[in-house]
């Protein structure tokens, strides 16, 4: 695997090369990351991932200096996984001055749900992953279910701005219990870890009521927000949108569940289509 540090060295290692398929991350990698950079692998020449953490995705009182770093194992996963190139540039190479021009997403998508709960999230993301794009020139790029929105958000970039890349999504990976693999599992206490699928439980029962009929959906939501709140949990929202723009839906739309709760001090999330 060729390591980049730096926007030229990674226009050095793909000269000559097309059609790369890219997996964008900030590291801290898990077997969901892993999944997403083997369905990458067949869908272009080179396989590239790249490994930045982005400080624009992090509101103030987010601990940006806290996000584990663990470069060594993530470089492991990521050669045995077949990536080709790792792109991690350092700060001062992507940001070499402040980012004043942003990419501010329509705030219909990006200042509901995670938006809501954390403004100017996706102006971080977006930007971000503008730029990501602009350096490496992918044709395919792969983004996980897990982060459902942030998904849905970038597609509609992508048409938005006409970008000659193909968005691919990648499901979830889940423990036994349907914990969704996530970064910030590695925060939880081994008993906050044995409470926390019941998000996913959660957001299971809500489906489940769906189709079986339930129909005042307002009603369901706050039910399973207090049912997870009587177990210890914030929750900031459990909810049942449709699934093409995240809106409260009407009938016959495709619908998702979507959850994000505070386990301790751990902040969680998942979704889960029907
Ligand atoms: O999903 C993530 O890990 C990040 O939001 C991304 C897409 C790598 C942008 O920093």
């Amino acid at each position: 695997m060729l390591i980049a540090y730096t926007i030229a060295e990674l226009r050095h290692h793909l000269t000559g090369r097309n059609g790369h398929a890219f997996v964008p991350t900030m590291g801290n990698l898990h077997d969901g990351h892993l999944a997403l950079v083997r369905q990458a692998k067949p869908l272009g020449e080179a396989t590239v991932a790249s490994i930045f953490v982005n400080r624009l995705q992090f509101l103030p009182h987010e601990d940006f200096d806290a996000y584990p770093r663990t470069w060594a194992s993530d470089c492991e996963k990521l050669e045995a996984a077949g990536c080709d190139v790792l792109f991690a540039p350092r700060e001062q190479d992507l940001y070499p001055e402040p980012q004043v021009y942003k990419v501010h997403p329509p705030a219909e998508l990006a200042d509901i749900l995670e938006g809501h709960s954390r403004p100017g999230f996706f102006v971080g993301v977006c930007t971000v992953v503008m730029k990501l794009f602009a350096c490496v020139q992918p044709s395919v790029a792969v983004f996980g279910k897990k982060d459902y929105q942030q998904l849905m958000i970038i597609r509609r970039m992508v048409r938005q701005f006409a970008l000659p890349i193909h968005i691919v999504a990648g499901e979830t990976c889940r423990a036994d219990d349907g914990l969704a693999l996530a970064s910030r599992n590695g925060f939880l206490s081994a008993d906050e870890r044995l409470e926390a699928a019941q998000l996913f439980k959660a957001l299971q029962a809500m489906a489940a009521a769906v189709r079986a009929g339930a129909t005042g959906i307002a009603k369901l939501e706050l039910e399973a927000m207090a049912a997870l709140s009587a177990r210890g949990w914030k929750p900031d929202y459990l909810t049942v949108r449709r699934q093409n723009d995240l809106q409260v839906p009407t009938p016959g739309d495709a619908l998702v569940m979507l959850g994000a709760a505070r386990l301790g001090s751990t902040r969680l999330i998942d979704n889960l289509e029907m």
